[in-house]
């Protein structure tokens, strides 16, 4: 392969998550990557036989992806219980005969005991006694509901948990074994007081507050989800996952030839893998505040008996947490880790690297890091994340990013920076590229905003640092644009003229939206109203066909007669009248 030939990747993929079992269903873990994006990204950049490295590997999906792709893996992860988890995904051939044995004798063991519990009242629960270990006085996270892990669960929790886990413990084989305590770990995420069942839908559908708000809050009204079923489920996605990994990974998956499970830091990378013997990263390392990971795996450490020192605390790549890590200790981990991984990676090879955050300032620090250990900063790709679940994202549309940003680099060891087409200070940059991205997309986001302006503002070397005073692109942005809240997206300011040398469509299209989602419009109008507004707008004395102000309308409304027009709006319909008269 000619590694000097590559070029960068310049667009997104469509994320489709759900449709490999492998990765969806058997186990849940925070931010999993999409795999098919992945798998596009280690398809450009390498081929077959090379050695592809994630230092933040997670739940595995680079590791895994890179197997099926027939590259070989080094996954690295701080955390004891995502490396388990990650590897167990990965390994393969499995005996799926070997499997249904191990679960039919645990059926056998402890189906009756754990289902009966069900058919008890909880006075009668309250008087059982604990015939089997579970942990004890192991204490959760400050900012959780409750102070132990053993206070996450109802007695009937306990007793049915602790039974299982006794009877697959019981398990000789050590392969099956470890995979039946991912199905245990898989059956903790639902079976313990975070669950909240969604309303209106089965008991079992819904989620724990670890994943979505990424804290141990206690439901209002917790469910008791029967163990045993849960169990029984999660094994039979296990199953179909493995049938996956036999068929698409087989053979090639041979320690430590080829994969490579390590539970270490990213920052210490050096240590454990060669220098200058990897062909490509790809990664997601921590954004910042929001998951503190090793806190949060706090209930599956306890009850699987992974530990973590002090040491991975320190090295945790996180701000806030337990050990209240400031920004700035963020920020050097972050690039301590950046600095490693240039040391491991071949030259000319390539580093993709996930990232997202509000402040310019990681950017920058991002990308001078990367420079000054010799890898030079080559483009940026808004990547969509699919539905954005974050309820965090829904109450603060300004606030939080729900997209992110790969960032890809190459190892060349001499700086390269692409060079403004001409001098242009911040405001200026922000001011044009913004309007023109709000005006191209008849509307910006957030997400679109910060897509069009990054690369910008990396390549003039404005994105806050250095000597640079601090600036935060949202207070420019609100300074500049207005947030319009039904329509959930930024657009010019009223008195603002769309750019001339834009096409005549696209600013009329502009128009007509910000017209439909602005409060200029009253509930009754014609045809002719709307036109006039829009070369009000437009301001430059052009005609605009009433059939190019149809084809907008019908983009933004909805209308069954041509004369009422309903426009969606924050999930509200409003009739807008446009009288037949006038067409
Ligand atoms: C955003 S997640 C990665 C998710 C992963 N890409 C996936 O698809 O599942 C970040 C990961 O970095 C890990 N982490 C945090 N600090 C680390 C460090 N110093 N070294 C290695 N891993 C670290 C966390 O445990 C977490 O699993």
């Amino acid at each position: 392969m000619n590694y000097a030939g590559i070029g960068p990747i310049t667009s997104s993929y469509k994320p489709t998550k759900q449709s490999a079992k492998r990765h969806y269903g058997s186990h849940p873990y925070f931010t999993k990557r999409a795999w098919n994006v992945v798998q596009e990204y280690i398809k450009h950049f390498t081929q077959p036989g090379d050695v592809v490295l994630d230092p933040f590997g997670g739940s595995g999906v680079t590791a895994v992806e890179s197997l099926v792709l027939r590259r070989k893996a080094i996954y690295c992860d701080i955390s004891e219980w995502a490396c388990f988890l990650a590897r167990q995904t990965a390994i393969a051939p499995i005996s799926l005969t070997a499997l249904d044995s191990a679960l039919a004798r645990v059926t056998e063991k402890a189906r009756e005991y754990i289902c009966g519990l069900y058919s008890l009242s909880d006075s009668r629960i309250s008087t059982m006694r604990h015939r089997y270990w579970f942990p004890r006085n192991v204490r959760l996270p400050a900012n959780a509901d409750v102070q132990l892990v053993e206070e996450l669960f109802t007695k009937r929790m306990l007793l049915g948990l602790s039974a299982l886990l006794h009877t697959i413990r019981q398990e000789d084989d050590e392969v099956v074994r470890n995979l039946m305590l991912v199905a245990f770990s898989a059956t903790l995420a639902k079976v313990n007081k975070t669950f909240l069942s969604a309303q209106n839908r089965k008991e079992s559908r819904g989620g724990s507050s670890i994943f979505s708000i990424y804290r141990y809050k206690v439901a209002g009204c917790p469910v008791e989800l029967n163990v045993w079923e849960q169990f029984e489920l999660r094994m039979r996605r296990l199953r179909a996952a493995k049938a996956e990994t036999n068929e698409l990974i087989g053979d090639f998956f041979r320690e430590p030839d080829t994969a490579q499970f390590i539970k270490g830091s990213a920052t210490r990378l050096s240590g454990f893998v060669a220098p200058e013997s990897v062909d490509y990263i790809y990664t997601d390392p921590p954004y910042g505040g929001h998951i503190a990971y090793l806190d949060l795996s706090c209930m599956w450490n306890a009850w699987l008996g992974f530990s973590v020192s002090d040491e991975d605390r320190r090295d945790e790549v996180i701000v806030g947490g337990e050990d209240k890590k400031t920004e700035h200790a963020y920020a050097d981990l972050l690039q301590a880790s950046l600095r490693e991984m240039s040391k491991v990676l071949r030259p000319e090879r390539w580093l993709s690297l996930v990232f997202a955050h509000w402040d310019p300032t990681y950017w920058r620090l991002i990308v001078e890091t990367c420079r000054e250990a010799g890898l030079d900063y080559v483009n940026m790709v808004a990547q969509p994340v699919g539905t954005v679940w974050s309820m965090h994202k829904k109450k603060n549309p300004l606030r939080v990013i729900s997209g992110e940003w790969v960032l890809n680099f190459r190892k060349v060891g001499c700086v390269h920076v692409r060079k403004l087409r001409r001098k242009a200070s911040l405001e200026t940059i922000v001011r044009e590229e913004a309007e023109s991205c709000i005006v191209r997309n008849a509307g910006a986001s957030t997400e679109m905003l910060y897509t069009a302006l990054l690369p910008r503002l990396l390549e003039a070397g404005l994105l806050g640092g250095g000597n640079q005073k601090p600036w935060d692109l949202r207070t420019l942005l609100e300074q500049l644009f207005v947030f319009v809240p039904s329509h959930q997206r930024w657009h010019l300011r009223p008195n603002v003229t769309p750019n001339p040398r834009l096409p005549i469509e696209i600013r009329v299209r502009y128009c007509v939206a910000s017209l439909l989602y602005g409060r200029r419009r009253s509930r009754r109008m014609t045809l002719s109203d709307i036109q006039g507004i829009v070369c009000d707008r437009l301001g430059d004395g052009v005609a605009v066909p009433q059939e190019m102000l149809r084809s907008c309308m019908r983009e933004f409304a909805h209308s069954c007669d041509d004369v009422h027009w309903d426009v969606p709006a924050n999930g509200t319909q409003l009739d807008l009248l446009v009288g037949s008269s006038v067409s």
